[in-house]
């Protein structure tokens, strides 16, 4: 199963993704890697030796003519799966009809709980005990595509955003590695 993986920061799901990827034993193998910025996370695909490309989101005139490029650079790779990790942008609606079900998104929350951009923030100032980590398969909504795994992980006293989101990306990086492996050997089929 060949992947594209997409970030927008420092790419530590990214990083655990191609460490796993880098066993021969593993199913599945990251292709190109791609971002919306000068992101710091592609610096791990150069040291794995996988090609990169930027489309910078600021750099074109509407969220359309972004999407055209994204999708155009996708498909110059033609990825089996389109992993989304710490992309933080909506993928453009020509990525999704193109290549949906074919793409998972990791999530720094227990879905359908605190969907968007602030999954971490938002739990913490609800207050609640538990949060999460989920993976999902996009659709064309926010964060509301149907939920592949997840698990919980506790809110401590005294937590910040930063030690919060600390304790879920190791959560994260298990769920993600273990549902890209499921989805190769075919245990685990993608549907809208
Ligand atoms: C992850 O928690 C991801 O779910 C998100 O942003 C974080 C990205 O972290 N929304 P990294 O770039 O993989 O370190």
């Amino acid at each position: 199963l060949t992947l594209a993986v997409l970030i927008s920061g420092t790419g530590s799901n990214l990083r655990a993704l191609l460490e796993a990827a880098s066993h021969p034993d593993f199913p599945a193998r990251v292709i190109a890697v791609g971002a919306d910025r000068d992101a710091e996370g592609l610096a791990h695909a150069e040291e794995f030796g996988i090609p990169t490309f930027t489309v910078p989101y600021t750099a074109y005139a509407s969220r359309e003519e972004w999407g055209r490029e994204l999708a155009a650079q996708l498909d110059a790779w033609q990825p089996d799966l389109i992993v989304l990790s710490g992309l933080m942008r909506l993928l453009p609606p020509a990525v999704v009809e193109r290549y949906a079900p074919n793409i998972i998104n990791t999530h720094p929350a227990y879905l359908p709980e605190f969907p968007g951009a602030h999954g971490v923030r938002d739990a913490l100032a609800a207050g609640v005990a538990e949060t999460g980590a989920s993976i999902i398969v996009i659709d064309d909504g926010i964060d509301s595509g149907p939920i592949l795994a997840q698990e919980r992980v506790p809110v401590l006293p005294g937590d910040t955003e930063a030690t919060l989101h600390d304790r879920i990306k190791p959560v994260e990086r298990r769920l993600l590695i273990d549902a890209v492996q499921r989805i190769a050997t075919g245990d685990l089929t993608l549907s809208r």
